[in-house]
Formats: C-alpha cells, sequence, structure tokens
C-alpha cells in the first residue's frame, strides 16, 4: 500500500459536530474544547461558523468564541460562511481561513442556505473579495458532492461544474463532502480520478460522515488517490441539520490512529485527543460514536489470564 508520510487533519467538531446539538453550549466550553484541540497539536479547526443565529442558534456566539481561543502557533483557525455578511464577519472576528458552503444538488443547496446553486456562487464570489482584500485563503466545500439525501445520484458532470465555478472565483482548495455518508470507495476512486487532473494546483479535503459506517474505508481510498488532507471530528460527533439522515463525521481519534498505526504522521497527541473527546462526551451527556476512546489504542495490551501464564511456563 503507497501511502504519505503525513497528512493534515482539519478538525469540524465544534462547528459540524456542536451545530446539530439542541441545547445551548455555554461559549466557555466551546472555547475549552478549542483550546483543548489546540494543545492536543491540531493543525487546523473549523472553529464555528458565521451564519444566520435563526438557522444555527446554536452558533450564535461565533465573535465570542473567535475571541477567547487561545491561538497557537501551527494551528489554522478557521470558520464556515455562506455569504458576504458571513465572510465580513469572520474576517472582523480574525479568521485564518474562510471555508464557504455550496451544495452539488440544487435541493440541498436550498434547504441548506436558502438559494440556489447560481445564487449561492454569486455569493461565494462576494466573499473570494472580501476574502482576499484581508488576504485570508478560502476553501471552498461542497456539500452532497458524492449523493443527496433529496435527489440521489449526483452525475459527476455536475459536481465538475460547480467545481469549476469555485476554482474561476479563486479558491485555493476544494472540499469534497459527503454531506449524509452515501459515498463508496470506489465512487471516491472514480471522481477524484476525474477531477484532481482537470484541476492541477487545487489542495483537496475530503470530508465524511460515517453514517453508513464507510467514512474510513473512502479516506482510505482518497489517500491511495493523492488527498492528504482530511476533516474529522472529536469522538464522531455531527451532522448537518438541513439534510435528513445525517450523522457523524469520520471520527478524529479513530482516524487518527488508524493513520498513525500505518506510520503516517498527522502531529497530534492521540493520548490528548481522546481527552478532549471524554470531555465533549462530558459537555453534551451523552456518549459518542468513536470506538478509540473505547477499545483504548491497538497497542493496549491486557494480562494473561493465570491459566494460560501456567500453560506458556510449561513450555
Ligand atoms: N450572518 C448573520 N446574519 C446574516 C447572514 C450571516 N452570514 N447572512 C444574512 N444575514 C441576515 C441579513 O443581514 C438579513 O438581516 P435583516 O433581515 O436584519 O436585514 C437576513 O439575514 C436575511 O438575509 P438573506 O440574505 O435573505 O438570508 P436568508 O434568510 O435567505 O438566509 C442564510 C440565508 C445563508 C444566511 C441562512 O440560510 C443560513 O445562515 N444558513 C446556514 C446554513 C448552515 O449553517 N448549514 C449547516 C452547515 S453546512
Ligand atoms: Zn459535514
Amino acid at each position: 500500500m503507497r501511502l504519505p508520510d503525513h497528512v493534515t487533519i482539519c478538525e469540524v467538531g465544534t462547528r459540524d459536530g456542536f451545530q446539530i446539538e439542541p441545547e445551548f453550549i455555554p461559549t466557555e466550553q466551546k472555547v475549552e474544547v478549542v483550546d483543548r484541540l489546540s494543545e492536543a497539536g491540531v493543525p487546523r479547526i473549523e472553529v464555528t461558523s458565521f451564519v444566520h443565529p435563526k438557522a444555527v442558534p446554536q452558533l450564535r456566539d461565533a465573535e465570542a468564541v473567535m475571541a477567547a481561543i487561545r491561538r497557537r502557533p501551527g494551528t489554522r483557525y478557521a470558520a464556515l460562511v455562506p455569504n458576504d455578511k458571513g465572510a465580513a464577519r469572520a474576517v472582523d472576528a480574525g479568521v485564518d481561513a474562510i471555508h464557504t458552503v455550496v451544495s452539488a444538488s440544487e435541493s440541498h443547496n436550498l434547504a441548506n442556505v436558502n438559494m440556489t446553486i447560481a445564487e449561492s456562487i454569486e455569493k461565494l464570489r462576494a466573499v473570494a473579495q472580501i476574502a482576499g482584500r484581508a488576504g485570508v485563503p478560502v476553501q471552498c466545500g461542497v456539500s452532497t458532492s458524492f449523493g443527496c439525501p433529496f435527489e440521489g445520484e449526483v452525475p459527476v458532470a455536475q459536481l465538475e461544474s460547480v467545481v469549476a465555478r469555485l476554482v474561476d472565483l479563486g479558491a485555493r482548495g476544494i472540499g469534497l463532502a459527503d454531506t449524509t455518508g452515501m459515498a463508496n470507495p470506489r465512487q471516491v476512486s472514480d471522481v477524484l480520478e476525474r477531477l484532481l487532473p482537470r484541476f492541477p494546483g487545487i489542495e483537496w479535503t475530503l470530508h465524511t460522515h460515517d453514517t453508513r459506517a464507510m467514512a474510513i474505508p473512502n479516506i482510505l481510498t482518497a489517500l491511495a488517490c493523492g488527498v492528504t488532507n482530511f476533516d474529522a471530528s472529536i469522538g464522531g460527533l455531527g451532522g448537518c441539520p438541513f439534510a435528513p439522515g445525517a450523522s457523524g463525521n469520520v471520527c478524529s481519534e479513530d482516524l487518527v490512529h488508524c493513520l498513525h498505526a500505518m506510520g503516517v504522521q498527522t502531529g497530534i497527541d492521540l493520548t490528548k485527543l481522546i481527552a478532549v473527546s471524554r470531555r465533549v462526551e462530558q459537555i453534551i451527556g451523552r456518549a459518542l460514536p468513536g470506538q478509540v476512546m473505547k477499545a483504548g489504542p491497538s497497542t493496549r495490551r491486557y494480562p494473561v489470564p493465570d491459566t494460560v501464564a501456567s500453560r506458556l511456563q510449561a513450555g
């Protein structure tokens, strides 16, 4: 298996994860989670989103969170924005990068941001101008890249056309999002083999949801195709409030564990990351789907039972 030496993980739990939590999480607890992620060495964090507070009430404290986090040199602090108003707020709040959102399917885009795809692209042009003036890089995420919960299959040509318009308006990075976990490894490979050569110089990110337990297989497939940036969510938190059936992202510590076990570095301290996951379980008051936090890393060893030990000694 050919693997890169290093991959870059972007933690999205405090945005994609927290956004669906019904009980408001106090600002200081959101800040604590971001700070602990920074201390664990996470290189990129999508801290929050600058969207309409009525659309996502949980993240209405975006400015306050950005103002209170402790910035670790080496971590890039980004936020999700859907339009120019969000971009202006994000730039004022001092984000290091802007992550935008548009869907590859019309119905999901209308449900998510109340705009057609064409209207969204016009807004994102304005976002790119605001970000450009502030010297902030823009990474454009494309929701429902591998399937839509309303429309089903999303033709690759349709995805390609959205990506082409985003690249035209100046996106440096493109994030392909499997919003409701519909992608499978063969499809991921087909899509990447078509898109990567078509848009040279773009930094690609795969954003997965583990709705159908295919997130890590999809990530391994993308790795084999040359993608080295992956979004993940602490404990496997997450889901889109405007996509029925959406559940959590790939679990950050499970992904980091998998990569480290294969000798692929992330710069993240797994033990500290698992501790953050446990803290998030306390904050939201329920267990998270992450598996390594329950099983421990594969290096964990148990005492040999006495009966087995005596037979081993007997030779
Ligand atoms: N932040 C705060 N307020 C915003 C805003 C933003 N990013 N964008 C627009 N608004 C305000 C406008 O200023 C306007 O305010 P006013 O009524 O006081 O004049 C009002 O919202 C309506 O503006 P409009 O452009 O018509 O927005 P809309 O009601 O059609 O909503 C979005 C569009 C994109 C703002 C909204 O659907 C949204 O925030 N969606 C977020 C979706 C999301 O986060 N999904 C999960 C992540 S994938
Ligand atoms: Zn998502």
